[in-house]
């Protein structure tokens, strides 16, 4: 039985849970059983998938539901796109560019010490202090917002940012005289040129600062640290959140293979041989393994995704600030997935679908339907729409019936599970080709965390994407990019020494 490491597994049983299909009205991906997750105690006891949508918000929603023979087309694709990547000669051709993260020893729980981190890869910025002992973990941390202004504008203005956030940190935490090791993610597409080297590809998820693309991000942030004087810090690695939540996850877990991130964008990493990831030339300490970012986000953007993809989809892409970049991140992440669902919830008010044909000025305001609605509409018990109608009166659209909101829920229920397949299927092809018996995925992310359903959705889809003899468990990473950036800056120092 594959559990969530955050419920008992004695209390899994008693979370079983029958899910409603609506089989006759629904040719829905069919999820028969699935696992409570704690978060979500009776809301989700009841429902996964509404009843009583309309036929015709079901006949619309019906390019938003991938099948089988999609699912598999898509499988094959990326593995190729995977193999390709690690590979000399074709790497340039694939749009998975499965980097190399020099990240190839994992913690033994010997690790001891003090540990700064920090952790750039979304709006906010955070400053972490980690103490390791044997079996003994402590943390501080503080975030800072990253302001659109700093996002967009050039590098040195945001690593002065973070040099700034870090002392303000620092002074507070009376650590400024202190030499501590440092720990940096940073989760954005890097080439890595060793542990503490790092050329920046280009940015993703809204981030788009100048004269970063092609430098290395470590001397960025040490020049900045440089410039402000005062700190006294050694960078002793740099990684991507995947990573972190990796390492995280196999501080407990010692088969935690796979790190995989479902929040602000959508990414995964992976263990694999060394003899296969040809631009890996360090030496071989013995494990015979290197963790691989594979940058799944980028998949797609060749177009081998567009068979799947819909006028939303396109919408979305042509309106961010890298049209033509993340393509299947833009299907699935946090990022992006409530604009999906206004997109679509604008296009049926026009047909005259929902809300009797009146729609609003914010329904048709970019970005202004959240991630977290399509969580909040989705965790409502079925036939209970407060919380939709809340959502629908904030968007202006006080005149929607009960019948709008489940139609309203269906069109969350299509984007997220489409959203869960997509990322299930990528993982099963990470794990059939890993070919491993078991292995633990440590996953983070704010989907992934809050999303009522999302956990329940991938444990059955991966089941039934992956080969049979395999087995598998998710398990969520508190804090994994922090952590794991400490974690890294340990092993590193201890495997120094
Ligand atoms: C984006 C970044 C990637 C990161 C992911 C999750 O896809 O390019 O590096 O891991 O978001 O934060």
């Amino acid at each position: 039985m594959y559990v969530h490491n955050d419920v008992p597994e004695e209390k899994q049983e008693e979370k079983k849970l029958e899910v409603v299909v609506n089989e006759a009205k629904s040719s829905a991906v069919p999820i028969t059983v699935g696992h409570c997750r704690k978060e979500c105690k009776a809301t989700c006891a009841k429902s996964v998938w509404t009843v009583g949508f309309s036929e015709s918000i079901r006949e619309k929603c019906k390019e938003l539901i991938l099948d089988r023979e999609a699912v598999q087309e898509v499988m094959q694709r990326l593995l190729d796109h995977i193999e390709r990547g690690l590979k000399k000669d074709t790497q340039e051709s694939s749009t998975v560019k499965s980097y190399v993260t020099f990240v190839q020893d994992f913690p033994n729980g010997s690790e001891q010490g003090k540990f700064l981190a920090l952790d750039l890869g979304g709006t906010n910025f955070r400053v972490l202090l980690i103490e390791l002992g044997v079996n003994h973990f402590e943390m501080k941390s503080k975030i800072f917002a990253v302001p659109q202004h700093i996002m967009l504008g050039s590098g040195e203005q945001l690593f002065d940012h973070i040099a700034d956030c870090m002392a303000q940190f620092m002074k507070e935490e009376k650590l400024i005289k202190e030499h501590l090791p440092l720990g940096f993610t940073f989760s954005f597409p890097l080439k890595q040129l060793g542990l503490t080297k790092g050329i920046l590809i280009n940015w993703t998820k809204g981030f788009n600062c100048s004269g970063v693309i092609g430098n290395d991000v470590v001397q960025l942030l040490k020049d900045a640290i440089a410039r402000r004087g005062e700190l006294e810090l050694s960078v002793m690695g740099i990684l991507n959140d995947t990573a972190g939540t990796l390492m995280s996850c196999a501080w407990k877990k010692q088969n935690c293979k796979i790190g995989l991130i479902i929040g602000t964008g959508c990414n995964a990493c992976y263990v694999e041989e060394q003899k296969n990831a040809e631009f890996f030339n360090e030496p071989n300490h013995g494990s015979d393994h290197v963790v691989i970012n594979t940058e799944w986000g980028a998949f797609g953007n060749d177009g081998c995704l567009d068979f799947i993809r819909t006028a939303y989809d396109r919408d979305v892409d042509e309106n961010s600030i890298n049209p033509g970049g993340q393509i299947q991140e833009k299907m699935v992440s946090g990022m992006y997935m409530g604009e999906l669902v206004r997109l679509a919830l604008e296009q049926y008010t026009k047909e005259g679908l929902l809300f009797g044909g009146k729609g609003s000025e914010l329904l048709s305001t970019r970005g202004r339907f959240y991630t977290k609605y399509v969580s909040e509409i989705e965790a409502e018990p079925l036939g209970v729409h407060t919380g939709c109608m809340e959502v629908l009166k904030e968007l202006g659209l006080k005149h929607a019936s009960e019948q709008d909101c489940v139609n309203v829920r269906y069109v969350c229920e299509c984007v997220s599970t489409r959203a869960a397949t997509l990322v299930s299927c990528a993982l099963a092809t990470i794990l059939n080709k890993m070919n491993n018996m078991d292995v633990t995925i440590g996953v983070d992310g704010s989907v992934y965390r809050f999303h009522p359903h999302f956990h329940n959705r991938m444990m059955e889809l991966i089941r039934q994407y992956t080969k049979p003899h395999i087995n598998f468990e998710l398990m969520l990473s508190e804090d994994g990019s922090g952590r794991g950036a400490a974690l890294v800056a340990a092993v590193a120092s201890r495997v120094k020494s």
